[in-house]
């Protein structure tokens, strides 16, 4: 999985249209470096609309692969969790991402893939400060694909990853010195969001552009709103990608509730929707402590990576 992650967000990078600073020191050699970058046509000797049409294709082609419409992968009915046998690929179920991509990265499907590219390019052309956030992330794909963005953008944003995978070893050698989740404007938080959340921001208060939330549950959804919501940046966007769930969407209802929140909820498709946070005033953090009093512990501790 992690060599996965590695050749998409390398490929992905090795292909962008921009220039972004990478912050990153491995390579294959000083010297190809060079002789790549004299390869690459300068974006700047194109057309504007060239350009933004070869972002756009480089960006479809990337989309495509990663929700597995590329090679047609077959489907694991995302509602027959007792019969996981593979159907054939259907394009109609693929868009929305209403089915699981037996082989693909993502779940979310063509059009909720369009939607983040569009509210990151919204930030991007705004100037809307801050990162990219994805609580809930499987194998990737949809912060693969905020990755790519940014990259065919030249812009050097963070991409956060936050999950309970079981993140690459820290090194133990000089071979190693930076370490893969140091790469790139990647940074990986691993563990349950209760514990993972809180300790990352308390070493992090940078602010995030576009928060996705996609973990399903309610307290996981209550975990990421209570933790994440005062470092999104006004005119910032939160993409809910479980708005379809029941319990989901009650987290959000009360959240906004109890905290007089009304922004308008926009839908993407049969799961997903997003809407545009426009203030900053202060959220009632006294719920979420009691909320979290009582709640039983778990096992699983956070390296907060
Ligand atoms: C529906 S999947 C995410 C799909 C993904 N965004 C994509 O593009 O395909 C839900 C993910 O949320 C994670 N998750 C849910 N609740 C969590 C929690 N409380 N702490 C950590 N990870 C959680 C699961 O491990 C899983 O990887």
């Amino acid at each position: 999985m992690c060599l996965l992650l590695f050749v998409l967000f390398y490929g992905a990078n090795s292909q962008s249209f921009g220039n972004p600073a990478r912050g990153l020191e491995w390579s294959p050699s000083q010297q190809q470096q060079q002789q790549q970058q004299q390869q690459q046509v300068a974006p700047s000797s194109m057309p504007t609309n060239e350009v933004a049409r070869l972002r756009g294709l480089y960006l479809d082609a990337v989309r495509d692969s990663i929700v597995g419409v590329h090679l047609a992968t077959p489907t694991v009915e995302a509602r027959m969790l007792n019969n996981l046998t593979h159907r054939p690929f259907d394009a109609t179920k693929r868009a929305p991402g209403n089915d699981w991509p037996a082989y693909g990265v993502s779940m979310i499907g063509q059009l909720r893939m369009d939607n983040l590219r569009t509210l990151l390019e919204d930030v991007l052309a705004k100037g809307v400060l801050g990162s990219f956030v994805e609580c809930g992330v499987w194998r990737g794909g949809a912060s693969i694909f905020a990755k790519a963005v940014f990259t065919a953008h030249g812009a050097a944003r963070d991409v956060h990853l936050v999950d309970s995978f079981q993140g690459l070893p820290p090194n133990t050698t000089a071979e190693d010195i930076l370490g893969w989740s140091k790469w790139d404007y990647l940074r990986f938080h691993k563990g349950y969001f209760r514990y993972a959340l809180p300790t990352w921001r308390a070493q992090d208060k940078s602010p995030i552009a576009v928060l996705r939330l996609d973990g399903d549950m309610y307290e996981s959804t209550m975990d990421e709103l209570y933790n994440l919501w005062d470092a999104v940046s006004p005119g910032g966007y939160v993409i809910i990608d479980d708005w379809s769930i029941k319990v989901c969407r009650k987290a959000i209802t009360e959240f906004f509730s109890r905290n007089n929140l009304d922004y308008k909820i926009t839908q993407i498709d049969d799961n997903g929707a997003w809407f545009q946070k426009t203030g900053s005033g202060p959220i009632d953090h006294d719920w979420y402590q009691q909320f979290n009093n009582s709640r039983t512990s778990d096992d699983v501790q956070t390296d907060g990576s």
